[in-house]
């Protein structure tokens, strides 16, 4: 077991391939962080927790308590008793008093993970994928609260990850209030680090950003009731110059897609906390006697091995102990998205002609986007009217279904069941279904309210929508919308002391709906999305095996959009198509080729007139999906290298998926820019067998797999915009 607890030294040690993290308790029964780093062979390093240095002991001096609390390494810090650092755990007592102190009560160590209520969490797995799973539960109390805390630690051995997530039980025969409860918090000592996190904006989504750490808080999070375009639920701590394969990493990303906090504080004793839960702002939790809370699941990894550690595990975690869709492993159908075509402005016929295009050039769905329902020729209305609009579709959705699969296509359909239009027959009935402030008109984002989730006869009705639809019509994948942030967050349902529940039921609400979702039509290929990419978290992924990543489908801008997000989730979960050109958003033209070779290190697709592109553009096509099929699996499955960011000095990007046997490998590069009179570029390739002999496909050069990292592979100059080259090495079985 890779939990074990050492008795005569009061230490649990957990220990995955590579790494160890170590828990101890005081002689007063605090429960402190002793150690995360490089794995340790034997228990050990208790005196880290300075236990004595304040010659603080409870029962025998309390005089400095407050210096002792301020400064011990807690596992799980609570408020207002003395710890002046940020809390995970704030309680309020039926006095209207907050004030926590949390003692170690008890533990168990068990096989395997649980999952936990109503929220998405990684899993154990079967067979092989179970082996080295285990998990600890170190159960601590307050004795003046008379409520729990009960820590729940899984270690998944092989990919370095342990899981964090704390449910909160009330034994008090009273009401208990959470301020707040996050899910992980570790304490270290401070040293130099830098803080990495994935932030943006609209179509700009995930670019990495890395500052110093200083002295005082420094944070990321949502308040927008999602995980936000603007910053995603992950950071890091970095050592200074910390790279691809040298430095020491700490991550954390939160199993979650509503609002949260991640954030690094030093303090005035040069300690570091870094903790990660449910943004505490306009947050709180009546807990009734014998209720319980459960926070949502932290995952953390630490590398001594640089940034590509980090993510290969996190990579090999979401694919084996997270994404739970029968589509993981397999290859998805290359699919046609009518948005960029055609906007509102469609009809059966338009829909039909880039089908028969589409099959012609080898597609296989046609995914019928935003407009096909109520009135709905703009976004100015009747969303949560969801029947069709037989305006433009005769006959209905089921009959556009039966002409599609007829001329061979498989078919996908558009819905954003969160929201209502003001201008909708929904809103008119219902008023009060939207969030809103009481007296306030609510504040529309993309002429549109968000429906109050919080409340089971919405979900009902929101989820009723869509399953009637798919219930009546053969539909093979759902693309799931959800396109402004939350505002006026207020329920006509819930009473005062509950409003501050809304947020968090909300994305309970989401998942209830999902869960439904994937569990009556188990077959059914779901994309989430939400304006792009503002909710590529790994609580989407527990649903969706594929999350649109942005609406920038510039492969430019993508390069960057890209990089940030392959850092910490797999490939094959981030959605991906060839645009047309000029492109929307950005107004730049890049050539076919490149447009088709970014896409590829994703889930394909095209979101372009077909009937309407040149028609050298057309006749790539073929070839394109040729590519897709013959390296899909090694994308999807295969080892990331992030090679070289064009964000840096030279303007090309280069990134790679080396197959787990090492028996082949694919590089993408993108020049970006010329770099003219410099002759041929030396490019590293990384990740395959030092001796083995490749041959790259093509051609008849040969490179053992040292020579392709050290010496590397020569590049020649390439004239023009945006040049793409695919380099696919397979070990070369003459040698
Ligand atoms: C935002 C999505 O990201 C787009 O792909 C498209 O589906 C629009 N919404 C439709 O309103």
């Amino acid at each position: 077991m890779a939990v074990l607890y050492d008795e005569s030294r009061r230490l649990f040690k957990l220990d995955t391939a590579n790494t160890t993290y170590m828990i101890g308790i005081t002689e007063d029964g605090y429960v402190g962080h002793v150690y995360y780093g490089r794995r340790l062979n034997r228990p050990g390093g208790e005196y880290l927790l300075r236990a004595k240095e304040y010659a603080y002991i409870l029962s025998v001096n309390a005089r400095e308590k407050e210096a002792f609390l301020s400064s011990f390494p807690f596992e799980y810090p609570t408020q207002w008793t003395g710890d002046l650092r940020e809390g995970a755990l704030d309680v309020m007592n039926e006095e209207g008093q907050c004030g926590c102190e949390l003692f170690y009560r008890d533990y168990e160590i068990t096989a395997g993970k649980p999952s936990l209520e109503g929220l998405p969490a990684s899993f154990a797995g079967e067979g092989k994928a179970a082996e080295g799973v285990s998990t600890l539960r170190l159960t601590l109390t307050d004795p003046v609260l008379e409520i729990d805390a009960e820590l729940i630690y899984s270690v998944f051995e092989k990919e370095d990850v342990i899981t964090r997530s704390v449910v909160i039980r009330n034994n008090s025969g009273k009401t208990r209030i959470l301020q707040k409860v996050y899910s992980a918090s570790i304490d270290m000592d401070a040293g130099h680090y830098e803080m990495l996190s994935l932030t943006g904006s609209w179509a700009r989504e995930r670019h990495i950003r890395r500052r110093p750490v200083g002295i005082g808080k420094q944070s990321v999070g949502s308040i927008a009731g999602k995980s936000s375009h603007q910053e995603n639920p992950f950071i890091a701590l970095v050592t200074p110059g910390a790279g691809q394969d040298t430095g020491e990493v700490y991550a954390m990303n939160f199993v979650y897609s509503g609002n949260f906090t991640a954030q690094v504080q030093v303090s005035q004793f040069d300690s570091l906390r870094m903790c990660m839960g449910i943004n505490a702002e306009n947050f709180s939790w009546t807990l009734e006697s014998g209720d319980h809370f459960t926070a949502p699941e932290v995952v953390m990894t630490y590398s001594a091995q640089g940034l590509g550690q980090m993510t290969r595990h996190l990579h090999d975690f979401y694919r084996g102990h997270l994404i739970r869709s029968p589509y993981l492993h397999k290859e998805r159908p290359i699919l046609i998205n009518n948005w960029e075509a055609t906007y509102f402005d469609f009809d059966t016929e338009k829909i039909l002609s880039i089908a028969r295009k589409a099959k012609e050039s080898g597609i296989e769905m046609l995914v019928l986007d935003d407009g096909w329902f109520g009135k709905r020729n703009s976004d100015t209305s009747s969303l949560g009217d969801w029947y069709v609009n037989e305006n433009k579709i005769k006959g209905g959705i089921a009959a556009l279904s039966d002409e599609i699969h007829k001329i061979g296509l498989k078919f996908g359909l558009w819905f954003e069941p969160e929201m209502i239009s003001p201008d909708s027959d929904l809103y008119r009935a219902h008023p009060d279904w939207a969030l809103q402030l009481k007296g306030r008109t609510a504040t529309m984002s993309r002429q549109q309210y968000v429906l109050d989730l919080s409340r089971q006869e919405v979900r009902d009705y929101a989820y009723e929508c869509v399953a009637k639809i798919l219930r009546t019509a053969k539909i093979d994948y759902v693309k799931w919308d959800m396109n402004r942030e939350l505002t006026d967050i207020g329920s006509a349902a819930l009473p005062a002391s509950r409003q501050q529940e809304v947020f968090h039921r909300y994305v309970l609400g989401v998942y209830e709906m999902q869960e439904r979702l994937v569990t009556e039509f188990p077959d059914l290929l779901l994309e989430n999305c939400s304006g792009g990419g503002a909710r590529f978290d790994p609580g989407m992924l527990y649903y969706s095996p594929q999350i649109w990543r942005s609406d920038d489908m510039d492969p430019i801008e993508r390069l960057r959009i890209q990089e940030g997000t392959a850092l910490v989730y797999p490939l094959s979960c981030m959605g991906a198509h060839v645009c047309c050109a000029p492109n929307h958003t950005t107004a730049r033209s890049v050539p076919f080729e490149t447009r088709g070779h970014v896409a590829l290190s994703g889930t394909f697709g095209y979101e372009l007139d077909i009937t309407q592109i040149p028609e050298e553009d057309l006749e790539m096509i073929p070839g394109q999906i040729a590519e897709y099929h013959r390296y899909h699996g090694l994308i999807a499955e295969g080892d990331y290298y992030r090679i070289h960011s064009w964000s840096g000095e030279e303007p090309w990007d280069v990134w790679g998926s080396v197959a787990k046997d090492r028996s082949e490998a694919l590089y993408t590069f993108v020049q970006v820019l010329t770099r003219p009179n410099v002759r041929s570029r030396r490019i590293l390739l990384p990740g395959l067998e030092e001796d083995t002999v490749y041959r790259l496909e093509g051609t008849e050069e040969c490179y053992t797999g040292g020579e392709l990292a050290k010496c590397g592979i020569l590049i020649p100059e390439m004239r023009g915009d945006a040049l793409t080259k695919l380099l696919h090495f397979t070990a070369d079985t003459r040698a």
